[in-house]
């Protein structure tokens, strides 16, 4: 099984509040319990450290998407899962992370604008609708979706675990991971 010495880039895109950050934890956990090395790497968090000082500008956006990207390039290349959770709202700027890593999985968190704003986590539509926040993604901002990603999930009609089996199911398929029963 070549997995575990092959790191990648796993890249999940979608809107705010659609669940990137949760899957991210989850399919981190799991790929730890398989003994792969794993490094997840949050906008959220990222943003308090590596791109500190950007804003939601689509120049700071791609400043924010490439950094983040270039970081989990090279994480890969020294054999670690580099899991990125990320709005990376613009296409050809996803595309670019992609021809920059040597492997590059595009994981679409989608969901329902309806849904994510129904559900808001962290009362921020309410706050783009009341013209509070500028720019915000989905309201006020664009949002491209992937035309051809390696795995798309639907956070507005599956369940967590549903879509953590999707993602984890292709990883096994590709032999990008080693199965739970060799691990
Ligand atoms: S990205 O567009 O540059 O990829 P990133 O994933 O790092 O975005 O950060 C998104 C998070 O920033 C959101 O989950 C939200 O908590 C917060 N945020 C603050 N302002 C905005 C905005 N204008 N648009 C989207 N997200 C915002």
């Amino acid at each position: 099984m070549p997995a575990n010495g092959t790191g990648f880039v796993l890249w999940l895109t979608g809107l705010s509040g659609a669940g990137k950050s949760t899957l991210s934890e989850l399919i981190a956990a799991d790929l730890r319990e398989r003994d792969v090395p794993v490094e997840l790497l949050d906008g959220d968090e990222m943003r308090e450290f590596l791109t500190k000082g950007l804003g939601f500008s689509r120049e700071d956006r791609d400043t924010n998407v490439m950094r983040i990207g270039y970081v989990a390039k090279l994480l890969a290349q020294h054999g670690v899962v580099s899991i990125v959770a990320a709005i990376s709202p613009y296409r050809d700027t996803r595309d670019r992370v992609r021809a920059m890593a040597n492997r590059f999985v595009e994981v679409h968190v989608d969901c329902a604008l309806e849904h994510v704003e129904a559900r808001d986590v962290k009362g921020l539509y309410a706050k783009a609708r009341r013209g509070e926040i500028e720019q915000f993604t989905g309201i006020s901002d664009p949002y491209e979706p992937p035309e051809s990603p390696e795995v798309r999930v639907d956070s507005g009609v599956q369940s967590v675990d549903e879509s953590l089996a999707a993602i984890m199911g292709w990883l096994e398929a590709e032999q990008l991971v080693p199965s739970r029963s060799t691990a």
